[in-house]
C-alpha cells in the first residue's frame, strides 16, 4: 500500500489449520516443515500474515485447542525450533506470522489440571472439603458443589459441544465427591478462573514467550468467554452458542479488563503485537467494544461470516460493523470462512430443487444440529458464488481473512466415516451434529501422490473427494481463470492501489452508489492520488447493468463476456 498505515488496519491475513495444510513427514497430519515448504506459495498468492490454529503441546481432543503445554510444539507437529525456523522464513518472504492462544481453558492434560486432580485423590479425611475442592490448585479453575446433594450439576449451563457443563471429579476409588468443575467446551477442555492472578500472570508470560520468538500478533480463541458472573447464575437461554451477553458466561463486563492487561504486554514491544479476537458477540456495537483503544486491535466480524445470500443483510451488517468500528477507530476485519464453519462453496450452494428465495447460507453453522447437508447442492453455483463473495470481501475496507483452500473454491465434505470424524461436537451428540471436520479436510497441492500431494503417499487423516484432483493448487496455478488466479490478481490489486487500503474513518472507507434487493455496489473513493474503485455484486438470478464506469479491472465469472451487464452469481471491479 501507498499509504502508512498500521499493517493489521489492512492485512489480508491467511488462515493455517495445522493438521490439514500439508504434510512433510507423511504420518498423514499436517505440519510445521509442511507449512515451511509452502511459504513461498503463500507469498505468492501475496497474503500480508499467516495466522496458525494451535500448535502447542495437547492431547488432540478439540485438535489442539485443548492445550497442555502452552510453551511448545505438539511432537506431531515438529519442534520449537521448526517453529523459529518457520517466523524466519515467513519474515524474509515479507509476511507476518501470528499463532493461536487459547486462554478461555486448558486441557486436562495440562500440568495444572493433573495436580487438581490429585489433590482431590489425596483424599486426608483431616483435610475439610471445601480446602480439599474449592481451593489449592483447583482456584485455578470453577470447581463448585453440586446440587442436590452434590449429585447434580451446579447450574443448568450446557457445554457448547453437547450435554452439561459440568463435570463431576470422581475420588480414587471412581466414587463421585459431589464437586464439579466447569467445561464450556469440552469435558478435556475445563474452563480457567480469570479471578486468580497467577492464571493473570502465567498468561502474560504465554504471551511474551511467543512475542520473544518474534511472532507478530495473537488470536485469541474465545475473546468473548472467560469471565463468568458472579455467583453462577443459571442460563436464562439454552441456545447452544448464543452469544448474548445475558448468557452468563458470554461477554460479561469483566472480560475487558483482562484484554487491557494484554494490551500492555503487546504495546511493551517494538513494533507492538497485534490481537485478533474471536468475538462471537453482538449487536455490533456491543463486540466493537472489544476495540476500545487499550484493548484488542482487531475483532473477527462473525456476522459478515454468518450473513446469507442476500444483498440487504450483507450490506446491513457492513454497515453496522464500519459505524461501530469507526467509533473506537478500529477497522473492520472481514471473514468468509475458518475451521469451525461451512466452506462458502456450499454454505452459498442453493439446495436443489428448492425455491431461490430462500437465502442460501443463513444459519448453516457446524455445531447446528438442524443444518440440511442431505439435501444435494448445486456446487456449480456455490462456486460462482465463493468467487464473487472473495472479489467482494477483498474491495472492503479494512483487514480480510482468507482460511486454507478457500482461494482454491474446495467444498465442505459431507461424506466421511464417523469413525474418522474427529470433532468432539460429532461424538458428543452421538453424530447428531455433523461437527467440524468437513471444512478440515487436508489440502490438494498437486496431482503426483494419491493424497493430492499433501503429503508423498497415501495417509490422510481425513479423506479427500476424488474431485479435489481438479483443484489442485497446481493445476489451478496453470489455468489462468482459477480461483487461485483470481484470488492472487485481487491482493496484488489490493498492495498497488491506494483506494483499497485500510481506512477507519466511517466518512470515508466507502460510499454505496445503488441500493436493491439483489446488489451491492460501492466504491472505493481514490485516496494517495491513486483512482477510486467500484465493486459490483450481483446475488440475484438474472444479469444486471453495471452501469456506467471507467473499463473492467478484475471479475469473478468465468467465460462470461462481461459488456455492461453483470452475470448471476459474480461480483466485478471496475475502476469508478
Ligand atoms: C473456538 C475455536 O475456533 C474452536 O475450534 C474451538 O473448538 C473452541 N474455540 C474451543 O477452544
Amino acid at each position: 500500500m501507498t499509504n502508512s498505515i498500521q499493517w493489521w488496519k489492512e492485512a489480508v491475513v491467511y488462515q493455517i489449520y495445522p493438521r490439514s495444510f500439508a504434510d512433510a513427514n507423511g504420518d498423514g497430519i499436517g505440519d510445521i516443515n509442511g507449512m515451511r515448504k509452502h511459504v513461498p506459495y503463500l507469498a505468492k498468492l501475496g497474503v500480508d500474515a499467516l495466522w496458525l490454529s494451535p500448535h502447542y503441546v495437547s492431547p488432540m481432543l478439540d485438535a489442539g485447542y485443548d492445550v497442555a503445554d502452552y510453551r511448545d510444539v505438539d511432537p506431531i507437529f515438529g519442534t520449537l525450533a521448526d517453529f523459529e525456523a518457520l517466523i524466519e522464513e515467513t519474515h524474509a518472504a515479507g509476511m507476518r506470522i501470528m499463532c493461536d492462544i487459547v486462554p478461555n481453558h486448558t486441557s486436562w492434560a495440562h500440568p495444572w489440571f493433573v495436580e487438581a486432580l490429585a489433590h482431590t485423590v489425596a483424599n486426608d479425611p483431616t483435610v475439610p472439603a471445601k480446602a480439599r475442592y474449592a481451593e489449592g490448585p483447583w482456584a485455578r479453575y470453577h470447581l463448585l458443589r453440586g446440587q442436590a446433594d452434590g449429585t447434580l450439576p451446579p447450574n443448568n449451563w450446557i457445554s457448547i459441544f453437547g450435554g452439561p457443563a459440568w463435570d463431576e471429579i470422581k475420588d480414587a476409588d471412581g466414587k463421585g465427591t459431589g464437586w464439579w468443575y466447569l467445561h464450556i467446551f469440552d469435558n478435556s477442555q475445563p474452563d480457567l478462573d480469570w479471578d486468580n492472578e497467577e492464571v493473570q500472570a502465567e498468561f502474560r508470560g504465554h504471551l511474551r514467550f511467543w512475542f520473544d520468538r518474534g511472532v507478530d500478533g495473537l488470536r485469541i480463541d474465545v475473546a468473548h468467554g472467560l469471565a463468568k458472573a458472579d455467583g453462577y447464575p443459571d442460563c436464562p437461554e439454552l441456545k447452544d452458542g448464543d452469544p448474548s451477553h445475558k448468557n452468563p458466561y458470554w461477554d460479561q463486563d469483566g472480560v475487558h479488563a483482562i484484554w487491557r492487561q494484554w494490551r500492555e504486554v503487546a504495546d511493551e514491544y517494538d513494533p507492538a503485537r497485534i490481537f485478533v479476537g474471536e468475538i462471537w458477540v453482538g449487536p455490533a456495537a456491543r463486540s466493537a467494544r472489544y476495540l476500545r483503544e487499550d484493548e484488542l486491535h482487531t475483532g473477527f466480524n462473525f456476522g459478515y461470516m454468518t450473513a446469507p445470500w442476500d444483498a440487504a443483510e450483507i450490506r446491513k451488517n457492513i454497515d453496522d460493523c464500519l459505524r461501530e468500528n469507526a467509533v473506537m477507530d478500529a477497522p473492520a476485519t472481514w471473514v468468509l470462512e475458518n475451521h469451525d464453519c461451512w466452506r462458502t462453496v456450499t454454505r452459498f450452494a442453493p439446495i436443489i430443487g428448492e425455491d431461490t428465495k430462500k437465502k442460501a447460507g443463513s444459519g448453516e453453522l457446524d455445531l447446528a444440529k438442524t443444518v440440511d447437508w442431505k439435501s444435494p447442492r448445486d456446487l456449480e453455483v456455490g462456486r460462482e458464488r465463493a468467487r464473487a463473495a472473495m472479489l467482494t470481501m477483498l474491495a472492503l475496507p479494512g483487514s480480510s481473512y482468507i482460511y486454507n483452500g478457500q482461494e482454491l473454491g474446495l467444498e465442505e465434505v459431507f461424506d466421511i466415516p464417523g469413525e474418522m470424524r474427529q470433532d468432539p461436537a460429532f461424538h458428543n451428540t452421538n453424530g447428531e451434529s455433523l461437527g467440524r471436520d468437513g471444512c478440515r479436510v487436508p489440502l490438494p497441492w498437486g496431482t503426483s501422490s494419491d493424497s493430492f500431494d499433501f503429503n508423498d503417499n497415501d495417509k490422510l487423516w481425513l479423506p479427500q473427494p476424488a474431485g479435489w484432483k481438479n483443484l489442485a493448487a497446481n493445476v489451478q496455478d496453470a489455468d489462468s481463470e482459477s480461483m487461485l488466479n483470481m484470488t492472487r490478481a485481487a491482493l496484488k490489486l489490493r498492495r498497488e492501489q491506494a483506494a483499497l487500503g485500510g481506512v477507519t474513518d466511517e466518512a470515508t472507507a466507502l460510499e454505496w452508489n445503488r441500493s436493491s434487493k439483489t446488489v451491492l455496489d460501492f466504491v472505493r473513493p481514490a485516496r494517495d492520488g491513486g483512482r477510486a474503485i467500484r465493486c459490483v455484486m450481483n446475488l440475484g438470478d438474472k444479469s444486471v447493468a453495471i452501469g456506467q464506469h471507467n473499463g473492467v479491472i478484475l471479475e469473478s465469472a468465468v467465460g462470461v463476456s462481461l459488456g455492461d451487464e453483470l452475470a448471476p452469481n459474480a461480483s466485478v471491479w471496475v475502476w469508478a
